[in-house]
């Protein structure tokens, strides 16, 4: 692989030449960062895997300005992936369609299908808008680990492997986009994430959940282990795990309540303000903080199984899973 004097910036020119010759650049997104390449150049999509340092069965997802886009990559389309992108898109829900051959199957892994998304970050849909291809984006972290929700946190584990990271300040959400693959009339949901599933079920009815492959997933997200920290996380009753553990060196991960620090114990309230939103904005990043210190375990409890602490909870449950 080659090195890279990194650069931070918020130049989407830069960026776009970059990605026209076949270079990588970090991009920012509603949901987290990710790692883009030129979806329809293989070179830029191997660059991609090695980077990451991603298995080859794990697909990428297809980024687009517009969802109008989609007739070049994906088969003609049902009513019901139609209403769904029509509600959702831009915005952070992922659809996975039959694809056409113009995709190839580095891209899919050799599925079939494909997975296209429209983000709603204005520097990424002004970048894509410049460009004449599709990105090819996963989360811009190492395989397995915690989704990145600044430049920050992409500089600290892929500085010096990518030339660009353009900057777009914080992800407003601060979870993967939610995957929905769509088959006719059928709609199963293969990662929960940033758009509630709610949203979806009010809009097309109960939708089939699918979030749980193991050897061979169809979405990685859907590893029992994935989007964990280094250090082991364990869920359960707050109060209950500190008192047990006074002695030992620990992170809290806490939804709403403080709990005082002290030496032994280092603190971080996901949402003071109880709203689940502020939550999953904050998790990915409490969570870097937390495996930045020298600690042994990290505790966290569960949140409202309900809106976005759904898929925070699929994250916690997955980081615990390691
Ligand atoms: O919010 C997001 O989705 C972020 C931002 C950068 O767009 N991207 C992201 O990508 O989370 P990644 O690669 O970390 O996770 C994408 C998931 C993977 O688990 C992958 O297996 C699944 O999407 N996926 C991609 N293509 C698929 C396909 N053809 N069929 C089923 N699952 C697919
Ligand atoms: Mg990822």
């Amino acid at each position: 692989m080659k090195a890279y004097d990194t650069e931070i910036g918020t130049n989407i020119v830069k960026a776009a030449e970059i990605l026209r010759s076949a270079g990588l650049v970090s991009v920012p997104t509603e949901t987290v960062y990710g790692l883009a390449g030129n979806a329809l150049l293989p070179a830029a999509v191997a660059e991609i895997f090695a980077v990451k340092a991603r298995p080859a069965f794990d697909p990428l997802i297809l980024h687009l300005a517009d969802w109008s886009e989609h007739i070049h990559y994906v088969q003609e389309v049902s009513p019901l992936a139609h209403q769904l992108a029509e509600s959702f898109m831009p915005g952070p829900l992922t659809l996975v369609l039959p694809k056409r051959p113009i995709i190839s199957d580095l891209v899919t892994s050799g599925s079939p299908f494909v997975a296209l998304r429209v983000p709603q970050h204005p520097l990424m849909r002004t970048l894509l808008a410049a460009l004449d291809f599709p990105l090819a984006a996963p989360s811009a972290n190492p395989f397995g680990y915690i989704s990145p929700t600044n430049a920050h946190h992409v500089f600290a584990q892929l500085g010096g492997k990518i030339p660009y990271i353009l900057d777009g300040g914080q992800s407003g959400i601060g979870l993967e986009s939610t995957i929905v693959q769509v088959v006719d009339d059928q709609a199963t949901v293969l990662r929960k994430g940033g758009l509630p599933i709610e949203a979806i079920t009010e809009l097309i009815g109960p939708v089939e959940v699918r979030t749980h492959g193991t050897s061979n997933p169809s979405a990685p997200g859907q590893l029992k282990s994935h989007y964990a920290p280094r250090i082991p996380l364990i869920i359960g009753e707050l109060p209950a795990l500190l008192a047990a553990n006074e002695q030992r060196r620990v992170g809290v991960l806490s939804f709403r309540e403080s709990y005082p620090q002290t030496e032994n114990r280092v603190v971080e309230v996901l949402a003071p303000d109880g709203e689940l939103t502020t939550a999953a904005q904050h998790l990915f990043a409490a969570m870097r903080r937390l495996d930045a210190q020298n600690l042994e375990v990290i505790f966290a409890e569960w949140l409202p199984e309900k809106g976005l602490g759904v898929a925070i909870n699929d994250r916690l449950r997955r980081a615990q899973a390691k």
